[in-house]
């Protein structure tokens, strides 16, 4: 049994979420934790779909593939198959918790950058119309190093944490 289940989650499942998939399970793989790591999008829009060609081509980069994903839709079952439930931005936050049943549901419920930035209620901005899939692995990098402490037994993840 994988030590956490987690799940990244945005728009379309197609750019970032699939892109936080590639970072957390190829940084997971490199310090050797046992997560099981997977994404969804919020609404139906590229079900069955690889992901977009850009996010591909931009973590092919950085030796990362991710052209095996196909995008998923977030169920309320979801709840019950993961632990963290990693939302891209406030818009897929507060999407997510409106399918919550309960208060241990909500609680499974963040944002990804709340992970490796000061700040609060950071999105991911999507760059599905701009363009910068280079930004968007800047911040996921950051945060998915900073995520995964929590389950690095070598980290002092408690000082660790902002
Ligand atoms: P994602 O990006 O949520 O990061 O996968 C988008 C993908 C598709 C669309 C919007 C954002 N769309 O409008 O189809």
């Amino acid at each position: 049994m994988a030590v956490a289940r987690i799940l990244a989650v945005c728009l379309g499942n197609i750019c970032r979420s699939p892109m936080a998939e590639g970072v957390l399970k190829h940084k997971a793989r490199f310090l050797g934790l046992d997560v099981h790591v997977d994404s969804a999008a919020t609404s139906h829009w590229h079900i069955g779909e690889q992901p977009d060609k850009r996010a591909i081509k931009e973590m092919m980069l950085h030796g990362i593939d991710i052209s095996d994903q196909c995008a998923r839709q977030f169920t309320v079952d979801d709840f019950d198959r993961f632990d963290h439930i990693l939302a891209m931005d406030i818009s897929n936050k507060e999407n997510i918790l409106k399918l919550a049943r309960n208060d241990a549901d909500r609680s499974k419920v963040e944002l990804i950058l709340d992970y490796g930035t000061n700040g609060h209620d950071l999105s991911v901005p999507d760059p599905y119309y701009d363009n910068n899939f280079g930004q968007v692995y800047e911040l996921l990098n950051r945060s998915s190093d900073e995520f995964l402490r929590k389950f690095d037994p070598r980290s002092n993840n408690t000082a660790s944490r902002p």
